[in-house]
């Protein structure tokens, strides 16, 4: 086993303040968390656009895209990598799939914040010890607030309703084992920086708007203070 003494960090020459002093703003982690259909995508998008339109630099890591390369099934690395490979990296969603899923997915938008990037990230992320395992990622490489936890909240039967994928009608018919809010559990979050209710009368426009007045609030966006 790799020792990890044989690991060294090496300080780069080129710091995250620089970075952030070029691009004029902040990194952070924006982590929209939500069960599947409850529109943390539609937000995160909406969110995105806005920030753009302000000339800031993000980044949008979204379940269902990093979920056909970082953290792509077992089914499709089979092919490039063989089965032992894909049976060890390839990630499905029992609980420990998705700590893993968590896990890479923490550590790359640590990387973005680091980078300078407003990252945002759209996960399903169900349980609370991944997502704090998360913060703790991203605050433990960079700083304390480095870190907003987004629960966008909407009832199962609204998502179930809207069902985009056609997903929870086959997890209903026990196709997909292991659906988030019908054979899986969803652990909301306890003290989420902010609180999103999908299904009231907003647009994903405007709840976007409530989490970019934060950032603003968080001088995320905007030039940082000198010092
Ligand atoms: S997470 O739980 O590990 O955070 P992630 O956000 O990456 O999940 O992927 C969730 C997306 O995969 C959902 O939006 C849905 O489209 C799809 N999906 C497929 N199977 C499942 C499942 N068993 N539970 C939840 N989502 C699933």
């Amino acid at each position: 086993m790799t020792d990890r003494a044989d690991i060294v960090w090496h300080d780069q020459t080129v710091t995250r303040d620089e970075r952030e002093k070029r691009l004029g703003q902040k990194g952070a982690v924006v982590w929209f968390t939500g069960l599947s259909g409850c529109g943390k995508s539609t937000v995160a998008n909406e969110l995105d656009r806005q920030l753009g339109d302000l000339g800031c630099a993000t980044m949008l890591l979204d379940g269902d895209n990093i979920r056909h390369g970082l953290c792509a099934p077992p089914s499709v690395l089979a092919e490039e990598h063989g089965e032992q490979f894909a049976d060890r990296f390839g990630l499905g969603f029992a609980e420990v799939d998705r700590e893993e899923n968590i896990r890479r997915v923490g550590s790359v938008a640590a990387l973005m914040a680091s980078a300078g990037l407003i990252t945002l990230t759209a996960f399903v992320s169900p349980y609370r010890r991944d997502r704090d395992r998360a913060r703790a990622i991203i605050e433990g490489s960079g700083r304390v607030g480095d870190f907003l936890e987004v629960f966008v909240d909407t009832p199962l039967e609204i998502c179930e309703q809207r069902d985009p994928k056609g997903l929870y009608k086959k997890a209903r018919a026990g196709e997909i084992k292991h659906f988030t809010g019908i054979s899986d559990p969803y652990e909301h979050p306890e003290s989420p920086e902010l609180h999103l209710r999908g299904g009231d009368d907003r647009t994903p426009g405007e709840q976007a708007a409530e989490v970019l007045a934060e950032l603003k609030m968080r001088k995320i966006v905007g030039l940082p203070e000198a010092g």
